[in-house]
Order: C-alpha cells, then sequence, then structure tokens
C-alpha cells in the first residue's frame, strides 16, 4: 500500500538487472508512492533485457550509462531532466561488481587491473554520480542520494574480497560529498549497510549462502529482505528523514551489535 511519500518527486534509479535486485523491488515501490524516475544501467546488463520490462512497469524509460563514464552521467542527468520535466529529488545507487570475485581470485593472488575496476565501478562511480549531478546541476534542493553498502566495510568476511576495499571507499565518499552537498544546497547523502540478500550480486560471492544463513542466526530480527531495504530506501527519500545525512545507516535486523545469538548457541552445542 502507497502513502503518497513521494508525491511530485523526480529522480534516477541506478542498478535494476533483474527482479530480484534492490534497485528493482525499489523501483515498483517508488512508484507505488507517487514518485517519477528513469531507470539506468550498463549497457552490458541492459542487453539482457529485462529492465524494459520494468520501465514499462513503471511507466518509464530506461536511459543506458555506465557508472563509471562521466560522460555517460552527464548525457544521464541531460536526459532525465528532460523526460521527467526537471530537476532530482532522489538518486539510487545501487551498483555492485568485482571482477576479483567473479574469477573466485583468492585475496593473496589478486588482479591488479580487476581490483581498479572494482574499486572503479563500486567505490568511485558513487563519487562521479555526485559530481555530475552538481556540474549539471540536476539536483533540487533537499535531494537525498542513497547508496548501498555491506558491513564488510568494516569487518573482515574474507570472501567479499576486494569489495570490502570497495565499500570502505563508497561510505567514505558518502560523507564527504555529504558534507559538500550540505553546504552547497542542503542535498543529502547516505549509505544503506543491507544484509545479505539473494540476488546476482550477492550469489556471485563464494560461499553466500552460508552467511546468508550465519547472519540469519546473528540477527535478532533475522535479515533484512530486499522488500525491506526499498521501504527503507523509500524513508530515505521522502521528507520525513530530511534532518539525516553523511550516515552509514545498518538495515540488518540488529546483525552489526550482537555479539552472539542463543539461535548460534543452539546450533553450535547441538549433538
Ligand atoms: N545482495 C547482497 O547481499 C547485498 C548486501 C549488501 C549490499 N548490497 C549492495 O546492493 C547493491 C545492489 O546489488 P544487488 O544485490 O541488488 O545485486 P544486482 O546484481 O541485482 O545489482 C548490481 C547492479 O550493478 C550494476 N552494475 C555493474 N556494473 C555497472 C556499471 N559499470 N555501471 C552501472 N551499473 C553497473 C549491475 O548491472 C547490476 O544491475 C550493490 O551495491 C551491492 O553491493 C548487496
Amino acid at each position: 500500500m502507497g502513502y503518497n511519500l513521494l508525491k511530485g518527486k523526480r529522480g534516477i534509479i541506478f542498478g535494476a538487472l533483474d527482479e530480484n535486485s534492490i534497485a528493482w523491488k525499489t523501483a515498483l515501490r517508488v512508484k507505488e508512492e507517487g514518485g517519477s524516475f528513469t531507470l539506468t544501467n550498463a549497457p552490458i546488463a541492459l542487453r539482457m533485457g529485462k529492465i524494459n520490462d520494468l520501465a514499462k512497469q513503471c511507466d518509464t524509460v530506461v536511459v543506458p550509462a555506465d557508472a563509471t563514464s562521466e560522460q555517460d552521467l552527464t548525457a544521464l542527468y541531460q536526459k532525465s531532466m528532460e523526460v521527467l520535466g526537471g530537476k532530482l529529488d532522489f538518486v539510487l545507487h545501487s551498483i555492485g561488481m568485482s571482477p576479483n570475485v567473479r574469477k573466485d581470485r583468492s585475496y593473496g593472488d589478486l588482479n591488479y587491473e580487476w581490483y581498479l575496476k572494482t574499486l572503479d565501478i563500486s567505490g568511485l562511480s558513487f563519487h562521479k554520480v555526485m559530481q555530475t549531478a552538481e556540474k549539471t546541476d540536476a539536483l533540487n534542493e533537499w535531494a537525498s542520494v542513497v547508496a548501498l553498502t555491506y558491513i564488510a566495510a568494516q569487518r573482515v568476511f574474507p570472501d567479499y574480497s576486494d569489495m570490502a576495499q570497495a565499500k570502505a571507499v563508497l561510505e567514505s565518499i558518502a560523507r564527504s560529498y555529504g558534507y559538500r552537498f550540505a553546504k552547497l544546497r542542503k542535498v543529502r547523502v547516505n549509505t544503506i549497510s543491507q544484509s545479505p540478500t539473494k540476488t546476482t550480486a550477492g550469489a556471485g560471492i563464494s560461499g553466500f549462502d552460508v552467511f546468508f544463513d550465519y547472519a540469519q542466526m546473528m540477527s535478532p530480527l533475522g535479515n533484512a529482505s530486499a522488500e525491506d531495504c526499498a521501504n527503507y530506501i523509500i524513508l530515505m527519500f521522502s521528507d520525513l528523514s530530511k534532518m539525516v545525512t553523511m550516515q552509514n545507516l545498518m538495515h540488518d535486523g540488529g546483525f552489526s551489535t550482537t555479539g552472539i545469538t542463543q539461535d548460534l548457541i543452539d546450533k553450535l552445542t547441538a549433538k
């Protein structure tokens, strides 16, 4: 059910690949809340063609953009303002990719060209998304920019590999650009640190099922689903969270502040 929380707001949603994507679920919720937006993804991801189904459902268009290309991003902002009829109020950065993780390279045998790609696509692109927004003067006052991250930025999850550094960069950029944007035009910038979620990016991490189950056991409320995450993003895009900025917001059912749970004790002591 919608509450019209985003009525009259315009934005861009990066990263909807298929029905499991957090960005996909978010697009459907934003639509339900009365917001309008363009969808975007890397040209290579668009070849799968699924995003066009989502665009139809949301009555919008897809504008291809590689999030590492300033040229693509500039064209994306210009096109989005044209299609939506004005400046933007929200941007979702829901992008992650590591060639080293994909190819299962061990942390002691990383390919550095791929490492730089990981940092560029999954971390630095967040800066590019905001710098381009600033240069194209694309954001309204009190606009809300959100990126998705994972707790491996703070704690070691060995199979997350070079993505851990990319997420640390991403979270740091949120603080630095959050400061700049707040002073410039009261735009707010936050990251949401989401529970393990069964999506293409999630399942690409080796041992994902084990740490999904572990996190489930270690979170007093259980893992937050992609739908829960979409709801939280709606809150962050709405005026109800107007004074929240430069934060890394834990959306994890309590995982990050739990030392041990009875569920885990029971499992470890089960004969
Ligand atoms: N799934 C999880 O367990 C989990 C947990 C915490 C945070 N996250 C984060 O959530 C975000 C969304 O991931 P998801 O789980 O929905 O998976 P997903 O695979 O559905 O989404 C990742 C998206 O990144 C896009 N992408 C990759 N390279 C790109 C580029 N160069 N330019 C533009 N887009 C590009 C992909 O096409 C894809 O749409 C990511 O930042 C991910 O790290 C995921």
